[in-house]
Order: C-alpha cells, then sequence, then structure tokens
C-alpha cells in the first residue's frame, strides 16, 4: 500500500451535514495503513448520522477516537504515548469519551479498559455500525467493548466520509482481512478472515468519487490479488460470460468509470498476481503503472518460514514478467531484516535481490515480533537489536542509492503530473504524482490542483522530482 504510513496521522476535515443537526464534536487520528484510514471514512460517515461532526480541534472535541495499527511494537507505543497526552485534557472535560479503534483494539481487547484507564471504548475492524449503541453506553457511564471479527462485513452500502485534504486522490476498500498467515504478521488476527466486496458496489464508489472531483482512487486490500467475487453465490451479474470477478476484471470495471481518472491498488502479493492483471494494467492507459511487490527477504528459506508462498526464484519470476509486459512499470517493495534465525548469508541474499532488481523505492523494517504470531510461537526471535538495525541500515543505504538513480534517469523526461496540492515548502510550488508513484513538485503557474499537466524534469533529491509545466 503507497503504504504503511506507520505513526503518521491523518488531516483532519470538516464535514458539512445537510440538515445541520450536529451536536457533538469527534477528532479522529489515524495510524497505520491506508486500510485504517479508509476505515476511518467509514467511522466518520457512521458517527454522522448521529450527530458527530469531526473537527481539527483536539480541544472542542466530545469523542476522540484513534484508529490504532499493532503491525510493529513501536507502532503500539506511538499510540500508547498519545493516549497519555490526552491525560489532562480528560481531567478538564469530564464527559470527554476517548476510544480506540482498528488493529490494537482488535488484538488487546478488554486489556485495554484495564489497563489504560485512559479508554472508554474499544472497537475492532469489523464492528464499526455498533459505534453508536457503544458511545451511548458509554455515555451511559459503562466501558465498552466490541471485538467480534465478522466473515461477512465490508461496510459495501456505507458512503464514506471523505477526510482527505485534497479532494483529488480517494481509497477504495475492496476487500478486508488477510488468509495468508505470514508468520511474522499481526494482521490475520486482527483483521480477521478475508473477504472480498460486492464489485457493483466498488464500481459505484469509484464513479461517486469522480463526480465530486476526484481524479484518483486506489483500490485497497492486504492482498488484492486474491479479490474475488463469486455471482452465482451473490446473485448480481456483471458479465454474463463470466460468473466470477477477479482483480484484472475489477481493475477493468473501475478503469472504465472515466478515461482520466487514474486507478492505483495496493497491495500486491508476489505468490498470487497473475499475468492477466499486468496485461490489465498494460491495456488500460488510466491504471497506472506502479506495482508495490513485499518481498520481505530475498533468501528462499527466510522466504519459507516466513510462510509467504514463494521463493526468491518466483519473486524475480514475477519481476520478469511485470518488465516484459509494462515495460515502464515503477515496483516498490517491503523488506523484513533480522527475521528469527537470519544468518549473514542470509541477509546478503536480500542485498543482492535489491541489486538485482533495483527498486524505485522501499519500505524497510526489522523485525519485530507480534505476540500470537506463528513466528512468536514458532521460532526464536534470536537475532539481537544491533546486529537488525545494522542490516536495516544496510538496506536503507542500497535502496537510496537505487531510488537516486532511478530520479536522476528521469531528468529530460516529461511526465504527465496530476496535481494534487501545494508543496510543503512553498505556497508558489505544486506538488503531485506521476504515473509511476514519484513525487514531482513545480511552479505552479496557472495550473491548478486536480488538473493534469506535462513536466519536464530538471532536476530531484532523492524522493522528488523537479521540474518545469511545458
Ligand atoms: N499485506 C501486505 C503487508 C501489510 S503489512 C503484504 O503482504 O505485503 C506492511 C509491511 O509491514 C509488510 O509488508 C512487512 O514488510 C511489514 N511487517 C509486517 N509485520 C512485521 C513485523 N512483525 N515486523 C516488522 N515488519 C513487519
Ligand atoms: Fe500480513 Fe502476509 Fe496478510 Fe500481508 S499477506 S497482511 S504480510 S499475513
Ligand atoms: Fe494496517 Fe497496521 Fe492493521 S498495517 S491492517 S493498521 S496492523
Amino acid at each position: 500500500m503507497e503504504k504503511t504510513i506507520e505513526e503518521s496521522k491523518q488531516g483532519q476535515a470538516t464535514i458539512i451535514k445537510k440538515n445541520n443537526s450536529f451536536s457533538k464534536k469527534l477528532y479522529l487520528e489515524s495510524y497505520g495503513c491506508q486500510m485504517n484510514f479508509s476505515d476511518s471514512e467509514i467511522v466518520a460517515s457512521i458517527l454522522a448520522n448521529e450527530g458527530f461532526e469531526t473537527t481539527r480541534q483536539l480541544e472542542d472535541s466530545d469523542l476522540i477516537l484513534l484508529n490504532t495499527c499493532s503491525i510493529r511494537e513501536k507502532a503500539e507505543q506511538t499510540v500508547r504515548t498519545r493516549l497519555r497526552s490526552f491525560n489532562k485534557l480528560k481531567k478538564r472535560k469530564s464527559h470527554l469519551i476517548v476510544g480506540m479503534l482498528g488493529c490494537m483494539a482488535e488484538r488487546m481487547k478488554s486489556t485495554l479498559l484495564e489497563e489504560e484507564k485512559l479508554v472508554d471504548l474499544v472497537v475492532g475492524p469489523d464492528a464499526y455500525r455498533d459505534l453508536p449503541r457503544l458511545i451511548e453506553e458509554v455515555e451511559g457511564g459503562q466501558k465498552s467493548v466490541n471485538v467480534l471479527l465478522s466473515r461477512e462485513e465490508t461496510y459495501a452500502d456505507i458512503s464514506p466520509v471523505r477526510l482527505d485534504k485534497n479532494g483529488i486522490s480517494g481509497f477504495i476498500s475492496i476487500m478486508r482481512g488477510c488468509d495468508n498467515m505470514c508468520t511474522f504478521c499481526v494482521v490475520p488476527f486482527t483483521r480477521g478472515r478475508e473477504r472480498s466486496r460486492n464489485p457493483l458496489t466498488i464500481v459505484a464508489e469509484a464513479r461517486d468519487l469522480y463526480n465530486k472531483g476526484y481524479k484518483e482512487v486506489t483500490l485497497l486490500g492486504q492482498n488484492v490479488d486474491s479479490y474475488r467475487w463469486n455471482i452465482s453465490k451473490k446473485g448480481d451479474i456483471i458479465d454474463e460470460n463470466t460468473s466470477t470477478t477477479n482483480f484484472a476484471q475489477l481493475l477493468a470495471l473501475v478503469a472504465k468509470v472515466a478515461p482520466d481518472l487514474r486507478v492505483r491498488f495496493s497491495t500486491s502479493h508476489p505468490k498470487d498476481m497473475t499475468d492477466e492483471v499486468l496485461r490489465t494494467i498494460a491495456s488500460h492507459k488510466n491504471i497506472c503503472n506502479y506495482i508495490h511487490l513485499p518481498v520481505q527477504s530475498g533468501n528462499s528459506e527466510i522466504l519459507k518460514k516466513m510462510n509467504r508462498g514463494y521463493s526468491r526464484e518466483w519473486y524475480l519470476e514475477r519481476i520478469k514478467a511485470i518488465k516484459k509486459i509494462i515495460p515502464n512499470c515503477a515496483i516498490s517493495t517491503d523488506i523484513i531484516t533480522g527475521f528469527c534465525g537470519e544468518s549473514d548469508e542470509q541477509h546478503q541474499e536480500t542485498i543482492s535481490l535489491l541489486k538485482e532488481v533495483e527498486f524505485d523505492f522501499s519500505y524497510m523494517f526489522f523485525y519485530s515480533e507480534r505476540p500470537k504470531t506463528l513466528a512468536e510461537r514458532k521460532y526464536d526471535d534470536d537475532i539481537p537489536l544491533s546486529t537488525k538495525k545494522s542490516r536495516l541500515q544496510e538496506v536503507i543505504d542500497l535502496q537510496h542509492i537505487h531510488s537516486k538513480k532511478k530520479n536522476e534517469n528521469a531528468i529530460g523526461n516529461t511526465f504527465e503530473v496530476l496535481i494534487e496540492g501545494f508543496s510543503k515548502k512553498s505556497n508558489e510550488m505544486l506538488s503531485g504524482r506521476n504515473d509511476q508513484n514519484t513525487k514531482v513538485v513545480f511552479p505552479k503557474g496557472n495550473a491548478k490542483v486536480g488538473e493534469y499537466v506535462n513536466v519536464k524534469i530538471e532536476s530531484c533529491t532523492t524522493a522528488t522530482l523537479i521540474g518545469k509545466i511545458i
């Protein structure tokens, strides 16, 4: 996912309810992956119907909700620190309700109420429809918990309240949960079983966003390649020749919404990504030429221990297929260093894979053992922290060289850029991304947010291309 924006916070937006009957204020902060940010928009929608208006001002709020992440220990620590920072406010405002949503809520369950006296409300990712009732319970003086996971819930009928700042680029969840059981990963425990969402509701959401002025949608799932909607079972007909909709077909359906609506997606899984998906990307101009394909390790034995379902060779074959079918496709990845039992030689295989592929971008982490995962139960977390960190640094330094090289090679080229907003540094500069997902900044001229412009690249940093509109 473009991607684990761990420890980051969602910019808050104020929404306007038509009948003006907002009576309470909600402050909502999101951590973790894009899925969490997307879920927060569903939560805002459910609570808008209950009279909650979102606010950016913590001090004004009647309800604080943190949508949390458990992926690494540090993600949870960040949330704990944030919770404690509400202490004073809570003492001053006796009616203030503080709730925890998302993966950490699911993982910790009611222990959060006991351990963290600051939390009144604990709600897991599949229980957001129950929020109004749970909040009422808290208002009645109780603490409240619902962490039931579901095999069905996709929130397909809920129209999310968009909390993004720009109104140009929106997320659409196409599935929930994960069945892969990678041994290091907490997600199958916090998000439950994998389930796909009705494609008709996905296309309708994309169309609705486009009608509201959005120019880009990102389809979200932990493993988008295993998206599957069985039509005969559920009774909706998409195309009379097929009885199921797979991810390639879904991509094509969303791409048809409008030629100037960019389509992105995340996350692809190396074991499931088909040539059909690659050909669909290649044959639609508005499906972006960018694939996030997490490898985790370059060593087949470690990959096996991680239960990733592919070997180094299989992964490299998938990279070859991408390069053949979509020649100018950007590729990014995720790496974990210092997984259980990883030897120096095995780590060097990750380094050699990075050198072989030369990813445009990587998200890199050292292994963080998570309670109840298969790795925690089966393997010793035996790599010293200092080794995990020095291996991570080696990976980061190498990726830095590759990212810089890619950007330097782009100098002189012209890219179509969708303008998403002003650059962080100056209101004279606009910022957007090219098809390959690289950030591009340039002087604003007469261009406006939401427009497509052609930008000729003149210089770069490791993460950004800098140019001029032509
Ligand atoms: N579904 C996606 C990943 C979601 S989590 C996929 O399969 O690729 C995002 C990334 O966090 C993972 O790709 C992995 O690199 C990292 N991650 C997950 N669990 C971790 C752990 N226990 N320690 C360190 N990094 C972890
Ligand atoms: Fe976690 Fe693996 Fe599922 Fe990704 S595919 S969410 S890493 S279990
Ligand atoms: Fe996402 Fe973190 Fe949960 S990465 S799925 S919010 S554990």
